[in-house]
């Protein structure tokens, strides 16, 4: 067993920086919002992994199954020597591409890349352990940043995964650069497994966004508690409602944070002063839903060819495996 390796990519004075830039950027625009990976604190990491098991929640049971049906012809159609995680969170599903991986006797590296340093120092001790024939080697970092920071393949090829439908939770112009930067970070041969939510019954995807326990509203919410510590600022948490609606127009959940009532919320750390008028709402997420020729075309334009697509009986969820060219 090798020890595992943590490369910081986003240092805490990188972080606070980014967290000040766009506290200040968001909440000074009309109407307010907030960049979402700031969600992802100890205790945000701990509230995605409970959302992941609510009864509403049917993106990580669907995507586990598909992945549990592809994982052998993934495995087949690519003998990788490393597999990268973006997003990783807690990488429970990422067993099954690891069992796969190791089976076929290719695979030597796992690197998983994610912004909290909290989730991922948990997944790679469990997956040190669980597969002590592999190098595990983290990188607490931005995907949409850090990208040529991950490290290049030992002689053979990578295969990135990108899981979770953590890709609708990009903008449209975002997730274009993203696919670019993410092309052009790659070798000809290098593959991508995107998962990610397809457009379905509103009556199916607002409760996954909206469960009758809470847990994402309270996930929704800890985003202001995230603020009142790194910022100072004095955010009455239990004074904005969670709300999720589907946005036709733009085919994303959007959730927001409703202000039950008229607050002056005051942040120090960036020197800011911020009103919030009864009953307005403010951006904290989108969680983008396709079509598969409109996930096909995006990908196409960013230079990944051969795709093979598995969706569910309900084609609610789908995985997209593709090859860079
Ligand atoms: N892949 C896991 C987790 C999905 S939740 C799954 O499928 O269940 C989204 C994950 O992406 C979280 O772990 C969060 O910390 C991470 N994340 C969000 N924005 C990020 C960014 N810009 N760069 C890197 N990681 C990010
Ligand atoms: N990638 C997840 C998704 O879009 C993230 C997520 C799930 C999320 N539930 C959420 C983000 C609630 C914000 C609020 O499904």
């Amino acid at each position: 067993m090798t020890a595992p390796v943590l490369e910081i990519c986003l240092s805490e004075s990188d972080a606070a920086d980014a967290l000040h830039h766009d506290a200040r950027v968001g909440l000074s625009a009309d109407p307010k919002w907030l960049a979402p990976k700031w969600f992802y604190d100890a205790r945000g990491s701990e509230l995605f992994e409970q959302i992941t098991t609510l009864p509403e929640y049917y993106p990580t049971r669907t995507e586990r199954e598909l992945l549990r049906r592809s994982v052998g012809k993934i495995a087949a159609r690519a003998a990788v020597d490393t597999l990268v995680e973006l997003g990783s969170g807690s990488s429970e599903k990422t067993r099954l591409l690891l069992d796969a991986l190791t089976a076929n006797g290719s695979l030597r590296r796992f690197v998983p890349l994610d912004v909290s340093e909290s989730a991922l120092r948990s997944a790679m001790a469990a997956v040190v352990q669980e597969y002590p024939q592999l190098t595990v080697h983290g990188v607490v970092g931005d995907f949409t940043q850090h990208l040529e920071l991950v490290p290049a393949s030992r002689g053979g090829r990578r295969l990135v995964a990108f899981l979770g439908g953590t890709i609708g939770n990009l903008l449209p112009d975002e997730r274009a650069s993203f696919f670019t930067a993410l092309r052009t970070a790659l070798d000809p041969g290098e593959l991508l497994l995107l998962g990610a939510g397809l457009v379905t019954d509103p009556a199916v995807m607002v409760p996954a966004y909206d469960d009758a326990a809470g847990v994402t509203a309270e996930f929704n919410r800890n985003v202001l508690r995230v603020l009142n510590r790194e910022l100072d600022a004095d955010f009455e948490v239990d004074a904005f409602d969670h709300v999720a609606v589907w946005d036709a127009a733009h085919e994303w959940i959007e959730m927001r944070l409703r202000a039950r009532r008229a607050m002056t919320v005051r942040l120090p750390a960036v020197g800011m002063t911020v009103h919030y008028a009864e009953g307005e709402e403010m951006r904290t997420e989108v969680s983008g839903k396709f079509w598969r020729e409109g996930l096909r075309a995006e990908l196409a334009d960013a230079g990944f060819a051969d795709q093979a697509w598995w969706t569910d009986p309900q084609e609610r969820f789908a995985l997209l495996l593709a090859t860079a060219v």
